[in-house]
């Protein structure tokens, strides 16, 4: 796929659910009683993911291409999957099963791709070994010929469920994938089991698992929840993915003669961390028709191409903003000034090493953009040239370098194009839509 400069972009569109948010109905439906009903599901890989391994768990669940019925079998309805558990691209669903895994009587094998096996999982192995669980990763190497032991802290592994103890967890992290692994193994606990996060992460989970009837409880960036419930079956309607409605927001700020109408996006104060990155940077963005869809907040977004200037991101903002950051740079990078993003290091354990991954395309394509440890300095405005963007099959890093290509100077291609499939399988039918 070619990609070369577009002067204007125009009209409304409504991007995909949410895949945070589809990932837990399925999850927290399998755990419940009684049918759940998930509409304006993701059908993306990550969630398609999810779906499979419950249904290897044994959970019948139908899907008719936008409507998700999961016939849940309460807490202790899983059964053991004879088969690996592939999680595919997906970090959510590896963390989060791995805490309703904990608490089973049984084992489990989970496994995915080239990605997913680099990614960390010693931020989970932690808590939920203390609270019990067992974790024994293999070696990817031999996996599945041969089972041999490493200590990698990396998918493949295989985790031995337990009774539980609760606990009160601090994680050194704010990750809502960790919270949430805690959370639902403190289901199984034996007691109240708490996390604290040094700053708040999204929280879907606590609000989605009150919905099903969890006694959960938050304060500040601690989560608490009690053990054995009864969950019963939800209508779970997901809202729009800000995530994905990011590169519509900043296609529309950084493209001249541009208004794009993005209609009903989750802005979820722990969620909508770009509105306010891009308000400070001078972009024009009007909430409008705010309201609650399934206990999340919602509005559609206006955005008008504007003339955007550098800003600080950082500290509490980050975890807000996280999925964006890519976007974000190269809204910087279009912007007049510097744009400094820190605090940042959990960049470098995503999909990609997203600190690497959008230095180097953005200075291939001529920007002036400086890695640091924790995030990246922009020096916005100089003028971006097309070239062949290395994806790393990161569905991200593809999405924002597009929207960049669609602002640069010749001719802009790249080595992995179908990446998006993972959170946004009509991105590029819902950019063709918005051309004038
Ligand atoms: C997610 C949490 C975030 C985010 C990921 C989805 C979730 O990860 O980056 O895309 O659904 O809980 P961390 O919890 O690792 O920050």
């Amino acid at each position: 796929m070619n990609i070369t400069k577009k002067h204007s972009f125009r009209g409304e569109l409504s991007v995909p659910g949410d895949k945070s948010i589809s990932h837990r109905g399925i999850m927290f439906g399998a755990i419940s009683n009684g049918l759940t009903e998930v509409t304006n599901f993701l059908q993306g890989a990550d969630c398609l993911s999810t779906i499979s391994c419950f249904r290897q768990l044994g959970i019948s669940i139908e899907n008719d291409g936008s409507k998700v019925l999961v016939h849940g079998k309460g807490l202790h309805g899983l059964t053991q999957s004879q088969q690996i558990l592939d999680v595919g691209n997906s970090g959510t669903t590896a963390r989060l099963i791995s805490g309703i895994l904990a608490g089973q009587p049984f084992q489990s094998t989970l496994n995915g791709d080239a990605s997913i096996r680099k990614r960390p999982m010693n931020r989970i192995f932690t808590p939920l070994s203390e609270m019990g669980a067992r974790f024994q990763c293999w070696d990817a190497g031999y996996f599945p010929d041969l089972y041999k032991k490493t200590s990698s802290g990396c998918a493949p592994f295989t985790i031995q469920g337990s009774s539980l103890r609760h606990i009160h967890y601090q994680s050194p992290i704010a990750s809502a994938q960790v919270k949430s692994a805690v959370l639902l193994a403190g289901l199984y606990g034996d007691g109240i089991t708490k996390v604290t996060e040094p700053v708040l992460s999204r929280n879907h989970t606590e609000l989605m698992l009150a919905g099903f009837g969890a006694d959960i409880l938050s304060t500040d960036t601690t989560a608490a929840i009690w053990p054995e419930p009864k969950l019963e079956g939800q209508a779970i309607h997901v809202p729009g993915d800000i995530s994905s409605a990011a590169y519509f927001i900043a296609l529309g700020l950084i493209t001249p003669n541009s208004e794009i109408l993005i209609q009903n996006v989750g802005i979820n104060p722990t969620r909508s961390g770009i509105l306010q990155a891009a308000l400070a940077m001078g972009g024009k963005i009007t909430l409008l028709n705010q309201r609650t869809v399934s206990g999340e907040p919602a509005a559609d977004i206006l955005v008008t191409s504007s003339s955007l200037h550098g800003t600080t991101i950082g500290g509490s903002q980050i975890p807000t903003l996280i999925d964006e950051l890519p976007i974000i740079a190269v809204m910087a990078a279009f912007a007049e000034g510097t744009t400094i993003i820190k605090d940042a290091q959990e960049l470098k354990v995503k999909e990609s090493d997203r600190i690497l991954s959008v230095t180097e395309n953005l200075n291939a394509m001529g920007g002036k953009i400086t890695p640091t440890d924790d995030g990246m300095i922009i020096e916005g405005g100089s003028l971006l040239h097309g070239t062949e963007i290395k994806t790393y099959q990161d569905h991200r890093i593809a999405m924002a370098f597009c929207i960049a290509g669609l602002n640069a100077e010749g001719e802009t291609t790249f080595d992995d194009r179908n990446c998006v499939t993972i959170s946004y399988p009509s991105f590029y039918e819902d950019l063709e839509h918005l051309q004038v």
